[in-house]
């Protein structure tokens, strides 16, 4: 194999924005339809043989079930669910009230586990379904509380799903990036989010959305057909330790 997806049908969502939009782009590179889907429209569309949008508000079940209807109307098949929508917003736990706090959990598990269950009704055996944790759920994270928890939902949601659907031959993955170049993480100081990756991430740099993509088609795709419920981190081994700057910070020397 090839990690060709000739044949295949994908809804991707969160694809008008970062991540999302160089998955949308590579999974149709390697052959897909793709359906994207996202509450804002994507910059660029492709060939309208390939490619299709719906405005879709992810954190709402009854769209979702509309959604994953509506790419089995239009390309006749649904294959691949990249669950990619996401939300961020940080504060220390004391200052999350319930309003902020459930918008976390209506899109990232709530919104995931009905787009699984939506995507799962409608495929058949060799279906994949990749959904989009974080780093933040690995561990402790201050003032990223609220969020990681939503993403740590998401990893047990994945584990559980791959049980669940392992029998009807569908495979459930998660994708957890460290930090990743999109409009999201470079919403505030992008110049602490750049030391920040030079500190943590033992590669010392930021990743690109395309390498996140990478880690998706390769989940997505026949390949991988023996790996179900796992948690592939895209983080440039920030999760095994910092880089060789960020010990020596530690040990009190200026970063570079
Ligand atoms: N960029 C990073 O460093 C990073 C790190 C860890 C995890 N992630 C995760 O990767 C995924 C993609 O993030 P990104 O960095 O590309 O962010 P982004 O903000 O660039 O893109 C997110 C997209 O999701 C869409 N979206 C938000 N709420 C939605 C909703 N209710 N319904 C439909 N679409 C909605 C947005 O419109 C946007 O197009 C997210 O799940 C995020 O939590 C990103």
């Amino acid at each position: 194999m090839n990690f060709s997806l000739e044949g295949k049908v994908a809804i991707v969502t969160g694809a008008a924005s970062g991540i999302g939009e160089a998955i949308s782009r590579r999974l149709r590179g390697a052959g897909a339809r793709v359906f994207d889907a996202d509450l804002n429209a994507p910059p660029q569309m492709g060939n309208a043989e390939t490619h299709d949008f719906r405005r879709t508000d992810c954190s709402q079940p009854e769209e979702l079930a509309a959604l994953c209807q509506m790419c089995v109307d239009r390309f006749g098949q649904l294959d691949i669910m990249v669950n990619n929508a996401g939300i961020a917003d940080a504060a220390p736990l004391h200052e999350w009230d319930a309003a902020r706090s459930e918008r976390f959990w209506r899109l990232h598990v709530l919104g995931v586990q009905s787009a699984t269950r939506e995507a799962a009704a409608r495929m058949t055996p060799g279906g994949a379904i990749v959904n989009f944790s974080s780093i933040t759920a690995m561990r402790g994270f201050v003032t990223w509380g609220e969020y990681a928890a939503t993403k740590a939902g998401i990893i047990s949601l994945t584990q559980t799903a791959a049980m669940e659907y392992g029998p009807a031959g569908l495979r459930v993955n998660c994708v957890a990036p460290g930090i990743i170049e999109t409009p999201m993480a470079m919403a505030e100081a992008p110049d602490m989010v750049e030391r920040n990756a030079r500190i943590f991430a033992p590669l010392g740099r930021i990743g690109q959305p395309e390498e996140a993509a990478a880690a998706v088609h390769f989940l997505a795709s026949p390949d991988a057909s023996y790996i179900t419920g796992q948690v592939l981190l895209v983080d440039g081994g920030w999760s095994v330790g910092p880089s060789i700057a960020g010990l020596e910070m530690a040990a009190g020397a200026t970063p570079q």
